[in-house]
């Protein structure tokens, strides 16, 4: 899908350049382009790839349903010296389009390891993740990292956002880095941070916004591509209960008003159960 399409981002709705926040014309800060990896050449497994979308799965036990995500029996063993952990121990899920799944379970159980797994961050020691007819295992490293710029929003419970750059250039580099011109990445991002009430503070660097501002910009910054899916990692849960509550409602909200297909881990139970389904996990394993 390319983000930079006219019919997604209508030249109308554009400034015209140089009357936009930063004054004369459009200036990407020259150290931001250097978190701008080199292009690198498409690859044709995943430009042949079919568009991302229903399957509908029956030998799995799965209802006939659309499934966007699916893996099955996934491991995943970390190994330091003669030492081995196994976090996953053969979870097997699918993940429907549009759907917004709760994951829970106790501290170390390897919820994020799994979340890390689906948004394709690290590779599993076995079993598969597919996203509709993409396998992942299918990719090498650098259509991985494509297909996680593009298909994979990812929203962890420390924002991570770059703390030198402003709001606005935190949520435009994701479109950067999929080269989309410049002009396009800031009035999208500028619309969406708008949208989630942040209109009024799109020059102020991560440091000068309060916990539940930074998560809502780290919220943006991983939508801001459409991705087909949003994993979310306790994004809650370095937030007081009120801005914990409104971060998650408005996760929701993101989901019901974009079909955006999501994963939140979270601690709170309450949390959890607002989503359509609850995922529990115990001991590397999916409690059934
Ligand atoms: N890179 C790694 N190398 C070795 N062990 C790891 C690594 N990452 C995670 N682990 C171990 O895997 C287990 C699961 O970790 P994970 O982060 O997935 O748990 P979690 O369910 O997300 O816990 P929490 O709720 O505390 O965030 C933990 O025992 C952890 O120590
Ligand atoms: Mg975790």
């Amino acid at each position: 899908m390319n983000w930079c399409r006219a019919d997604i981002l209508p030249l109308t709705a554009l400034d015209v350049p140089g009357s936009g926040d930063r004054g004369s014309g459009f200036a990407v800060r020259p150290n931001l382009e250097s978190h701008i990896p080199n292009p690198e050449p498409r690859t044709p497994n995943l430009m042949l790839a079919p568009r991302l979308g229903v399957r509908v799965i029956q030998e799995r036990g799965l209802a006939e349903t659309s499934v966007l995500v699916e893996a099955y029996d996934l491991e995943k063993e970390y190994r330091s010296g003669p030492e081995s952990l196994r976090v996953l121990k053969g979870v097997t899920i699918g993940i429907r389009e549009r759907e917004m799944v709760s994951l829970v379970g106790a501290s170390g159980v390897g919820k994020s390891t799994l979340l890390h797994l689906l948004g394709a961050l690290e590779r599993p020691t076995s079993g598969e993740i597919r996203y509709g007819e993409t396998a992942l295992s299918s990719l090498s490293d650098s259509a991985l990292a494509e297909f996680r710029n593009r298909q994979v929003g990812f929203v962890f419970q420390f924002h991570h956002l770059l703390p030198e750059f402003t709001a606005l250039e935190n949520v435009m580099l994701p479109l950067l880095i999929r080269r989309c011109p410049a002009v396009q990445a800031r009035e999208r991002a500028r619309t969406l941070l708008g949208q989630v009430g942040l209109g009024e503070r799109l020059r102020h660097r991560p440091g000068e916004l309060s916990g539940g501002e930074q998560q809502r910009v780290a919220m943006v910054r991983a939508l801001v591509g459409e991705p087909a899916v949003l994993l979310a990692d306790e994004p809650t849960g370095n937030l007081d209960s009120k801005t914990g509550e409104e971060t998650f409602e408005l996760l929701r909200q993101l989901n019901r008003e974009r079909r955006l297909t999501s994963v939140i881990v979270t601690h709170n139970e309450a949390l959890a159960s607002r989503a359509d389904r609850v995922l529990r996990m115990l001991d590397g394993r999916m409690m059934e």
